[in-house]
C-alpha cells in the first residue's frame, strides 16, 4: 500500500507496533501481505518480530521518547499487548495517528474496571468483589463463597497473579497477594470457554467464528471451530452481544472477549484490544484473519466478514512441545501448519510456536493427535 507516487517511486505506509512478540511478528507479516511496511518496539532485541519487521526499536514500552520515535517513523501505531502505560500513549494520541487510541487499554488494564465496563454495557460477569486487605478479602468471601479466584487486578497473564481458593488455608496462603490490590471473582463451573475475536472500523464491525478453548494451568492449550456443543441460537446471542458492546464502547479496531459458557448462558471474563491467541485459527482456518483484518483497518481499507474454511483446531506449542512440534512441521502432512515463532530461548510454558489443523474437529484431534505432545 503505497501513499503517493512520484517518479515511479512509490512511499509506503508504515505501521507502527508496541511489542515485538508473536503476535506483533504475524501482524508484520499480515501488514507485507497489504504491500505495506511495519516498525516495532520491543525491550528484548530478540524478538520474534524484531527479525520480520521493517526497522525495530529497542526500548522499554515506558520509554516516552522511544514511543514518540516509533510514533513519528508511523503512519498508524497499534498495540500487541495491554499494559503500555496511559501516561506515555495518552499524550501520543493527540499528536499521532493511534486510531484505537488509549481507551480500550484503560478498559481492560484493570479487571474490576474491566469487569464494572462490560456490566454497565449490559454484559453478564461472575459475581466478583474489589479487595484491599484481609478484611475486604473475608467480607468477599463471605458473599461470592468458596470456591472462589483471587486474581491481581492489573498486570496478570496466562493465570498468573491467581489463586484459587477452596479452603480457609488458601486463604490464609493467599494473603501476601493483596500487597497489591486484588479482585475476588466467583469460581464458574463452566461447561466449557469460548472466546470471539472482533474488527471494526467505526461503520462495519465484523467477527471471526466462536472458538472453544481449554485452557491448562491458566494457559490456552487448544481452540476448536465451530465450538462444539455450543447451539447456533447461544453462538449467534454472544456474537450479537459482543458486537453490540464494542459498538456501544465505541473501540476501533481489534477487540478479543473471553467467555465462560455454563447452560444456555454466557459470561464475560476479559477482553484484550490487541490479536489474540485463540484467534491463530484463523490465519488459515477462515478466509481472512484476525491479522490481515487489523492490518486493513490500520490502513485504512475496507474490512471483509470473514467465514469458516472448515472445522479448525489450533494447539498451542509452548517450550515442553517444541521438539514434538518440530517433528509435526517435518512431516510436512496436508492440512497442518506449524509456526515456530523463532525465539532463542525455550522454557517450559513459553509460548513457542502453534500448529493450526484445518479440516479437523476436535474429537479427532483427540484421537489422532493428542498423544504426540506432553500431557
Ligand atoms: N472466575 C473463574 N472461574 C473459573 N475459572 C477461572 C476463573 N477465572 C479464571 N479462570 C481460569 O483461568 C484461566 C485464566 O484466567 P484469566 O483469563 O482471567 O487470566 P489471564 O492470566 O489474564 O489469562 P490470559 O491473559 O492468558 O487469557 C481462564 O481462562 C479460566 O480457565
Ligand atoms: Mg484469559
Amino acid at each position: 500500500m503505497s501513499v503517493n507516487t512520484l517518479n515511479g517511486e512509490r512511499k509506503l505506509k508504515t505501521i507502527g507496533i508496541i511489542g515485538a512478540g508473536q503476535l506483533g511478528l504475524m501482524l508484520t507479516e499480515a501488514v507485507h501481505g497489504a504491500g505495506a511496511r511495519t516498525v516495532v518496539l520491543d525491550p528484548d532485541p530478540q524478538a520474534p518480530a524484531g527479525r520480520a519487521a521493517d526497522e525495530r526499536i529497542v526500548a522499554a514500552y515506558d520509554d516516552a521518547a522511544a514511543l514518540e520515535e516509533l510514533c513519528r517513523r508511523s503512519d498508524a501505531v497499534t498495540y500487541e499487548f495491554e499494559n503500555v502505560p496511559g501516561s506515555v500513549l495518552i499524550p501520543l494520541a493527540e499528536r499521532y495517528c493511534i486510531p484505537q487510541g488509549f481507551r480500550p487499554l484503560y478498559d481492560s488494564q484493570d479487571r474490576l474496571r474491566e469487569k464494572d465496563n462490560a456490566r454497565s454495557h449490559g454484559l453478564r460477569t461472575p459475581a466478583y468483589a474489589a479487595v484491599d486487605d484481609e478484611a475486604s478479602l473475608r467480607s468477599a468471601v463471605a458473599r461470592i463463597g468458596l470456591p472462589s479466584v483471587l486474581k491481581t487486578r492489573t498486570l496478570g497473564y496466562d493465570g498468573h497473579g491467581q489463586a484459587v481458593l477452596r479452603t480457609e488455608a488458601d486463604i490464609e496462603k493467599a494473603l501476601p497477594m493483596l500487597a497489591v490490590p486484588c479482585i475476588l471473582e466467583e469460581f464458574v463451573r463452566f461447561d466449557y470457554e469460548a472466546s470471539v475475536v472482533l474488527v471494526s472500523d467505526g461503520r462495519r464491525t465484523i467477527h471471526f467464528p466462536i472458538g472453544r478453548n481449554v485452557h491448562r494451568d491458566g494457559i490456552l492449550d487448544l481452540c476448536a471451530v465451530p465450538a462444539e456443543g455450543m447451539d447456533a441460537a447461544l453462538g449467534a446471542r454472544m456474537a450479537a452481544e459482543s458486537r453490540r458492546f464494542m459498538e456501544a464502547c465505541g473501540y476501533r479496531g481489534i477487540l478479543a472477549i473471553e467467555y465462560f459458557v455454563r447452560g444456555d448462558e454466557f459470561y464475560f471474563n476479559e477482553m484484550a484490544p490487541r490479536p489474540h491467541n485463540s484467534g491463530h485459527y484463523t490465519i488459515e482456518g477462515c478466509t481472512t484473519d484476525q491479522y490481515r483484518e487489523l492490518a486493513h483497518y490500520l490502513l485504512g481499507m475496507p474490512l471483509e466478514e470473514p467465514r469458516l474454511v472448515a472445522p479448525t483446531v489450533m494447539k498451542n506449542i509452548l517450550g515442553q512441545d517444541l521438539a514434538a512440534a518440530e517433528a509435526v512441521a517435518a512431516e510436512a502432512r496436508e492440512g497442518v501448519f506449524v509456526h515456530l515463532y523463532g525465539k532463542s530461548q525455550s522454557r517450559p510454558k513459553r509460548k513457542m510456536g502453534h500448529i493450526t489443523f484445518v479440516g479437523m474437529t476436535a474429537p479427532e484431534y483427540e484421537a489422532a493427535w493428542a498423544d504426540r505432545f506432553v500431557k
